[in-house]
């Protein structure tokens, strides 16, 4: 009995040391909008991501994400110090119109095998309400920010 006890013990604190472990493999969102609103809302809500030292805060923008924006960064991809980023990184761009209403939320989500061809970033614009239109491999997302291939699209901040 004891015996049987004690190894009930030993599973549940291998699980409990164990499972952040499993938990972080499994966190991402697939390449799938909804999913990824529901990850930057829910499961771990962008307001609490950092920025590029380079580029934080309300920053004026060019056509066509609007006139001001704010760009979040995962911890993944805050940590990467060379282009290609790493799978996982998330960008996040909320557009500001004139006078500073958020206007819509764009963001690139790096999913390994998604696309190799450009990056294998998945593109996504939201309206405010969550609606992802459009999304994946969005040609005119890629075209332009192909100007910024060799920094990994990246184009509000230089990869070393
Ligand atoms: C005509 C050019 C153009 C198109 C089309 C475009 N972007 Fe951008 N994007 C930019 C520029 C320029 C920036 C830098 C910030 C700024 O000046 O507004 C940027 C910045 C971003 C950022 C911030 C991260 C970064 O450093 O690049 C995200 C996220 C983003 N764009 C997503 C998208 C998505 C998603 C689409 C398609 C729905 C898209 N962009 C279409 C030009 C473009």
């Amino acid at each position: 009995m004891k015996k049987v006890w004690m190894g009930s013990v030993l599973v549940l604190v291998l699980a409990l040391v164990l499972a952040p472990t499993f938990l972080t493999a499994g966190d991402m969102p697939p390449a799938d909008a909804a999913a990824l609103w529901k990850y930057i809302t829910e499961t771990s809500p962008y307001q609490k991501w950092g920025m590029w030292p380079d580029h934080s805060g309300m920053q004026p923008g060019r056509a066509p994400h609007g006139p001001f924006h704010k760009v979040y960064v995962n911890d993944i991809l805050l940590k990467a110090t060379a282009a290609p980023v790493p799978f996982g990184s998330i960008e996040v761009k909320e557009s500001y119109t004139q006078d500073q209403k958020l206007a819509a939320i764009t963001i690139m989500y790096k999913v390994q095998g998604f696309n190799p061809s450009a990056g294998d970033w998945f593109w996504v614009k939201y309206s405010l309400d969550g609606k992802g239109d459009p999304a994946g491999k969005v040609q005119g997302c890629i075209d332009c920010h192909a100007g910024g291939a060799k920094n990994d699209y990246i184009l509000v901040h230089t990869m070393k």
